[in-house]
């Protein structure tokens, strides 16, 4: 069977949840490997909606197991919380979820000091969704961190806790002019997780292998998108892991040769939230009628999104970076109604013609969009279930999609609903 990496191939909030439950249906196995509780993964299933942060989308598959990998950030209040109402929602997570021991922990220090980081940037700030995902990171590179492994070691946990707070606190004073924090109360606090968390906490790695052994198959849910990857992405307006297919190995714990298929989450057009530069952004009407019609504001944070045309010379890249097989394209219907639809297929910057993604920040800002101009398709698409049901001209759009990215669109969403999906063969 399969290993199915799952990517976003833009700044996130590609839906890559709603085409993740599309996936799990046929999979043993969904696995998160990076990024924190600032992922939102909406599923509508019916009159529910499920918004997940940190539970992998498979755990409303009954008999799917979710793995939270070493890659992930767990922040425990939260996790548990988000069991609780789960569970409050009659989803079965015992026995369907389990969590990497080697997985870092978010502190309270790590929440604190992404809200502290982002008033000191003022005008520069990333926008981050205040999880404490980067600071948490930021401690996993200076081996500073504390792991969920080190939370059955309390003795090891006050050591390393009381190492690190002696820094924190050293900051907090003088760089904040902050109150200091209590290293026993943030110990009493964590250790108290750490029998409530016990048995789901496994040795991700070797159990993810011996599912693949067994012949199990294996999703990998990627979170964020890979213009926000650390490496990759737009930065320093991205987040602090690896939001493209090689997070998902390492965050796994699985290598490359074990990942049979890429497929990457492009949604119709363009969304961002938070700071950095977005060449294809649209400040008119076109703007707010695709936010109000596609919904777009942040999951996590309720934020409105920044919303423009679909840009291509971005997508080329990320597809291209990751590998990709194949394509989800996302809300595709939210493009209805529009007399054109326009996809940049180049950028010019500072009087040239470029067909590469800029490395700078600077060349991204100046970038105007070189636009090409599509008919666009009258109607709702909610009632199409093959390729051959759309407008032609919807149609179209995904003709020249595929061709600009010399890739097969093999899922098209039309609608929210787990069945208002368009499976296709690659041709
Ligand atoms: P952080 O990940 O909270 O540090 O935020 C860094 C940047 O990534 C900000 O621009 C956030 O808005 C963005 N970001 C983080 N998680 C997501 C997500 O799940 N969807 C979209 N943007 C995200």
């Amino acid at each position: 069977m399969p290993t199915t990496c799952v990517i976003g191939l833009q700044w996130g909030d590609e839906a890559k949840a709603r085409v993740l439950d599309v996936f799990s249906a046929e999979a043993d196995c969904v696995v998160r490997s990076q990024g924190g509780s600032n992922a939102g993964h909406t599923v509508i299933i019916g009159e529910e909606k499920f918004v997940l942060h940190l539970v992998p989308t498979g755990v409303l598959r009954p008999g799917v197991l979710s793995v939270i990998g070493n890659g992930v950030v767990v922040d425990p209040k939260f996790l548990l919380e988000e069991i609780a109402e789960l569970q409050q929602r009659g989803v079965q997570v015992e026995g369907n979820l389990v969590v990497s021991d080697r997985a870092h922990l978010v502190m309270p220090y790590h929440r604190l000091f992404d809200s502290l980081a982002e008033g000191r940037r003022g005008q520069d700030k990333i926008g981050t969704t205040m999880k404490g995902v980067g600071p948490c990171y930021a401690d996993k590179s200076a081996r500073t961190g504390l792991r969920v492994a080190d939370l059955y070691q309390p003795g090891f946990f006050r050591e390393r806790l009381r190492a690190a707070l002696e820094e924190k606190n050293a900051l907090l004073r003088g760089l904040y002019g902050q109150p200091e924090l209590e290293g026993d109360a943030i110990a009493e606090e964590y250790l108290g997780y750490a029998a409530k968390l016990q048995p789901l906490v496994h040795d991700t790695q070797r159990l993810l292998l011996d599912l693949l052994d067994a012949g199990k198959h294996i999703i990998l849910e990627g979170a964020q998108g890979t213009l926000l990857d650390i490496d990759h992405g737009t930065y320093p307006f991205v987040t602090s892991s690896n939001a493209s297919v090689f997070g998902a190995m390492s965050g796994a714990g699985l290598p490359p040769h074990r990942i049979d298929e890429v497929v990457g989450v492009m949604k119709a057009y363009t969304t961002r939230v938070g700071g950095g530069p977005f060449p294809t952004e649209l400040a008119d009407e076109v703007g707010s009628l695709l936010r109000d019609a596609g919904n777009e504001f942040g999951a996590t944070t309720g934020r409105p999104r920044r919303c423009g045309w679909l840009d291509l010379v971005a997508c080329q890249y990320t597809a291209r970076l990751n590998g990709i097989d194949s394509i989800a394209l996302t809300k595709l219907d939210i493009l209805s109604g529009l007399k054109t639809v326009k996809v940049s297929g180049a950028y010019r910057v500072r009087g040239k013609t470029v067909t590469s993604f800029p490395a700078a920040v600077g060349d991204l800002e100046a970038a105007r969009p070189v636009y090409e101009e599509l008919p666009g398709w009258p109607g709702r698409l909610g009632e199409a279930r093959e390729f051959s049901d759309l407008p032609r001209e919807a149609q179209g759009y995904i003709e020249h999609l595929e061709e600009a990215l010399d890739r097969p669109i093999t899922l098209i969403c039309v609608g929210p609903e787990r069945d208002q999906v368009i499976r296709r063969k690659p041709g």
